[in-house]
């Protein structure tokens, strides 16, 4: 049967799509993977991960793709644009049309803000925004917030500093909007003038009488802070080579520096990391980014379980027809 209704499905474009009340129990779930990963191993048989990403990527795309298959189910996909039909002038509403007769979820990484959220909405399977141009990223805030959650035993009480591209970095904007929900945060935001969070980000903090300051030397920041969330400069965002260049070194975390931090502080950072944290800070034990892929894992793992779920639950309801 053929149906143009759009289906009542779930999808993930932006952080607050879940409340806080369901992000916890997508990470009690995480919890139970990282303890028993076998008992989830034939959770996803028979069911495929489509990955579309329009825009370069190593650890997310791989992450995903990972958790499929961790699960028991299969992946296909592209891993840039030049091998998807966008290089014949597809659309995106078109191509997910198309992803949605062979896979069950779709993860979608796109250079263009807003495009997994076309894609969700033409979408008869579940979409997960896996990150658009400069805006969100929110299984990296999944990612992040699991992290934190684990490191610190819970999602409240603490002084984050967030360092470096705050204009580009999308995964600091999904981050902040992602902890303004939980109590007793303070934010300090550490960047170069030219390289300052959005406006409409302080506004959204003042708004909420959320405690936050904007600094610009690591060392002014780096003794009151219990999380510092390192960010590289987002090179593919800027208009030109020169501004780049100039700005790219300004922050290098390095062992020195770290002798200014408080003992139980922990370094994070999405990843890919250029210059901004130097080698010799991996032995350092506060350093915490290589731990947090693992929980990309995990939380990867519990939201295609969470998502195809709901999923199934609507199916058994008559409410998704099929073609
Ligand atoms: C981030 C991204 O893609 O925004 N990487 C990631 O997904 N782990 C951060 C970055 O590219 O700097």
């Amino acid at each position: 049967m053929i149906t143009n209704t759009t289906p009542p499905l779930r999808h993930l474009m932006n952080p607050l799509d879940f409340t806080t009340d369901e992000l916890e129990q997508l990470f009690r779930t995480a919890d139970q993977i990282r303890s028993d990963m076998p008992g989830f191993a034939h959770r996803m048989d028979g069911r495929i991960l489509a990955t579309c990403f329009y825009e370069p990527s190593t650890r997310t795309r791989l992450s995903f793709e990972t958790a499929m298959l961790r699960l028991g189910g299969k992946v296909i996909g592209f891993a840039d644009e030049s091998s998807s039909s966008a290089t014949k002038g597809e659309s995106v509403a078109d191509t997910i049309r198309v992803i949605s007769c062979f896979a069950d979820i779709c993860a979608m990484r796109h250079p263009k803000e807003g495009a997994p959220m076309v894609a969700a909405s033409r979408a008869r399977i579940p979409v997960i925004n896996a990150g658009d141009g400069g805006h969100h990223h929110p299984t990296q805030t999944l990612t992040d917030l699991l992290t934190i959650r684990s490191l610190h035993g819970g999602l409240s009480g603490f002084t984050i500093g967030l360092c470096g591209d705050l204009k580009f970095g999308r995964t600091v904007h999904s981050l902040i909007h992602a902890l303004v929900r939980y109590p007793d945060i303070r934010f300090i935001l550490i960047s170069p003038p030219e390289l300052r969070v959005p406006d409409y980000i302080t506004e959204m903090l003042r708004a909420g009488n959320i405690p936050f300051r904007e600094e610009i030397r690591l060392e002014d920041a780096l003794p009151e802070l219990d999380f510092l969330y390192m960010t590289r400069v987002q090179k593919e965002r800027f208009f030109n080579e020169e501004d780049y260049v100039r700005l790219r070194n300004y922050y290098i975390l390095d062992e020195p520096k770290m002798g200014l931090a408080r003992p139980d502080m922990y370094v994070l950072h999405p990843l890919p990391r250029v210059n901004e944290i130097s080698v010799e800070v991996d032995d350092d034990p506060r350093a915490a980014y290589f731990e947090q892929v693992q929980y990309g894992l995990y939380v990867r793992m519990a939201l295609i379980l969470t998502l195809l779920d709901e999923t199934d639950a609507h199916i058994n309801h008559g409410l998704l027809r099929s073609y």
